[in-house]
């Protein structure tokens, strides 16, 4: 009786033991920031059956995410890791190597050269070119897609679209890229654009509004056109747009849109569901969706392959140059 019942125990903790559960570390950036909120909420719910997962909210402080990664490394078996600096993760890769801890980037992006410093070192986003050029192109076809005769959405008629640009945080290869890319494809499709101004509100909706409160005092009817690096900041500046008489339905057809005379396009990039919502009423004309829960899918992919030693080469999300994954924008109209 008592030898069935030691083999028992036995039985069970090699059991258990086998079947622990993986455990995975979550570090955002800033868990205030809606997009990074929804994107955690989507590895959160897809990882659940696969790893034991634990999350970290950084503040905005690269100081207090170090000191996460240090508590956790001993730990973690693979961490996820929205870097605040994206800089910052030089030393993050060099650590976690001397561990053998794999570690997975998402969001923000880290130098190629930094991820190339090690083989468990990957990165899951998305091409910052191709969202800039996405808005491009929709502000293109809405102007009238003929850059030498642009239609009544060029108020004065002068030829240019006088353009104010609400760009995120400095640095973040978002915000200068989508800047510079957006720009990039106006000109090389021949239309002429005359930066009125360009604010950094570095992501954030009140910012943005407060910003666009004191351009609109400047400029005021001589903006055409608002393009903003991602959907909060564009939230906030149809806000302060609305209370300063812009979006009226004019033609009192019952709806708010391009043929009212207050109507002034402004683009975003991300998707958030308030986004939508405005595009679907009309406030916004369109946005670029920044594909969180495909970004998600492919992180908890690549985690579940790395902790179980499954095939890199056979995932539904392939491996792009070694360490990559890409996610495709798409447009939101
Ligand atoms: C998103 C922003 C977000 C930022 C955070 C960008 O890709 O478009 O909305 O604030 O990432 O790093």
């Amino acid at each position: 009786m008592k030898k069935i019942y030691i083999f028992s125990i036995c039985i069970f903790v090699l059991f258990s033991c086998s079947h622990r559960e993986d455990s995975v570390s979550l570090l955002l950036y800033n868990q205030s920031d809606p997009y990074v909120n929804i994107f955690a909420d989507q590895i959160k719910y897809l990882g659940a059956k696969s790893f034991q997962l634990d999350t970290f909210d950084s503040q905005n402080s690269q100081i207090i995410q170090n000191e996460f990664i240090e508590e956790q490394m001993d730990k973690t078996d693979l961490m996820i890791i929205n870097p605040v600096d994206r800089l910052g993760a030089y030393s993050i890769i060099k650590k976690l190597k001397s561990k053998g801890i794999p570690v997975i980037f998402f969001n923000r992006e880290p130098l190629s050269e930094d991820l190339d410093l090690w083989d468990k070192a990957y990165y899951v986003g998305a091409r910052a070119q191709q969202s800039g050029q996405i808005q491009a192109q929709m502000i293109m076809t809405l102007f009238g897609t003929d850059p030498v005769n642009l239609n009544r959405h060029d108020k004065n008629g002068n030829g240019i679209i006088e353009t104010v640009i609400l760009k995120g945080e400095q640095g973040h290869q978002d915000a200068e890229i989508r800047t510079s890319e957006v720009v990039k494809s106006f000109s090389e499709n021949k239309f002429q654009l005359d930066i009125l101004i360009t604010e950094v509100a570095n992501w954030k909706r009140d910012e943005a509004y407060e910003k666009m409160k004191i351009i609109l005092e400047l400029y005021g009817d001589s903006v055409e056109l608002v393009i903003s690096n991602n959907d909060a900041m564009a939230l906030g500046a149809i806000s302060i747009m609305r209370q300063s008489g812009f979006f009226r339905d004019d033609n009192h057809d019952g709806k708010i849109g391009t043929d009212d005379d207050s109507w002034l396009p402004v683009v975003g990039i991300d998707g958030l569901d308030e986004a939508i919502e405005l595009i679907e009423k009309g406030y916004l004309y369109g946005s670029v969706l920044n594909d969180s829960r495909s970004q998600a899918q492919a992180i908890v992919e690549l985690s579940e392959v790395l902790m179980k030693g499954g095939d890199l080469e056979s995932m539904n999300f392939p491996l792009v140059d070694g360490n990559y994954i890409w996610i495709d924008y798409k447009v939101l109209q």
